[in-house]
């Protein structure tokens, strides 16, 4: 079974498993699988598509050593097993602390990852000389690729040793939705996991008004090709969706589900809890309260039974990469 079958069954199988969460009204029986990591809502690029809200780099100053350390004891002493922490921004490594909590992390054997726009390619040394295994997206944000394939020439030297994985991101957006076989192409001969196209996620203003029809075109155009890894969109939404995905108001899909706030756990860089990227609640705080309470306390079990009863086809849902597309 290819990568790309593999990935459609496993997640098949996990909706059906998620769906069952849905019994427990809003209480979660089960630990977070994977912890969001946010340390910086600051950037060194400003691309014109980021769904990013500014305003949170002054309401979030970055994540210190000293809050990390707090932060990862809660998680130790709270759950029976490690979860997948993964390092998210703004771009997480331009935060002066990004290597001292990797290696934080990476001392207490979690499995890590991240999310970086490049800049990571500035700590690839320290990143190879980890034990445990690294999975890195890298986000393929501008049409030029320089930056990128120097990157992936960093981490090739590991490829003895295999702990370093690399998968590709691009984000579908104005400068290269005519050309996104051509994007694929440039990295034909690369060493990557995979690669994954995101539709936009969210209705930016310079995200409206792409042509589905270009869309659709270059989609078809990828899928005739045969390339050594899997090419993948995010969200997986059906062809025939394209248009309506594409175009303005709700996207008419009243099915849809999210069990993000069921399986994930978001740290902002101040140790607030969050449901989600989009949605702010006062959940608590890392800092003040164990992991345990915090995980089924009254106001996160509300937030979750409230997202059963009320779907996840609103904004500030429609679109969102994290739910369920049918
Ligand atoms: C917000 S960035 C943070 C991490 C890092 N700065 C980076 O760019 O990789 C996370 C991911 O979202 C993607 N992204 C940004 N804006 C997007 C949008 N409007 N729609 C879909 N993906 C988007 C980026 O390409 C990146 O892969
Ligand atoms: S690099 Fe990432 S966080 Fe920074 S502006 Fe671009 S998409 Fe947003
Ligand atoms: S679908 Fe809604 S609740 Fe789920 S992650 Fe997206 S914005 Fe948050």
């Amino acid at each position: 079974m290819n990568n790309k079958k593999l990935q459609i069954l496993s997640k098949s199988v996990l909706g059906r498993a998620l769906s069952i969460l849905g019994f427990f009204k809003g209480y979660d029986p089960l630990p977070p699988a994977y912890v969001a990591l946010y340390l910086t809502y600051r950037c060194d690029l400003n691309c014109p598509f980021c769904y990013q809200d500014k305003s949170k780099i002054t309401t979030f100053p970055d994540m210190t050593l000293e809050d990390a350390i707090i932060i990862e004891n809660n998680i130790r002493k709270s759950l029976w097993f490690k979860p997948r922490v993964h390092f998210f921004g703004g771009e997480p490594t331009i935060s002066a602390s990004f290597l001292p909590i990797f290696k934080l992390f990476a001392g207490k054997g979690y499995s890590l990852s991240l999310t970086s726009n490049g800049h990571v390619g500035k700590y690839a040394q320290e990143i190879l000389n980890t034990a445990g295994r690294v999975e890195i997206n890298l986000s393929l944000n501008t049409m030029d690729f320089g930056k990128t394939h120097s990157v992936l020439e960093m981490f090739a030297r590991d490829s003895g040793k295999k702990n370093v994985r690399i998968n590709l991101n691009c984000p579908i957006n104005r400068d290269n939705c005519g050309r996104l076989s051509e994007v694929v192409d440039e990295f034909k001969e690369s060493h990557v996991e995979s690669f994954v196209f995101q539709h936009p996620a969210f209705s930016q203003q310079y995200n409206i008004g792409l042509d589905p029809a270009t869309i659709e075109k270059q989609v078809g155009e990828i899928g005739k090709r045969k390339y050594k890894f899997p090419v993948l969109f995010n969200p997986r939404i059906r062809a025939r969706d394209i248009k309506s995905y594409y175009a303005e108001g709700p996207f008419p899909v009243s099915a849809s589900k999210c069990f993000y706030s069921w399986v994930v756990l978001l740290i902002q860089p101040n140790g607030d809890i969050a449901p989600c990227e989009m949605i702010s609640a006062a959940l608590g705080n890392m800092k003040n309260a164990s992991l345990k309470e915090l995980w089924n306390s009254k106001e996160f079990v509300t937030f979750r039974k409230s997202l059963l009863e009320r779907g996840a086809d609103r904004p500030p849902c429609s679109r969102c990469c994290h739910k369920r597309y049918p």
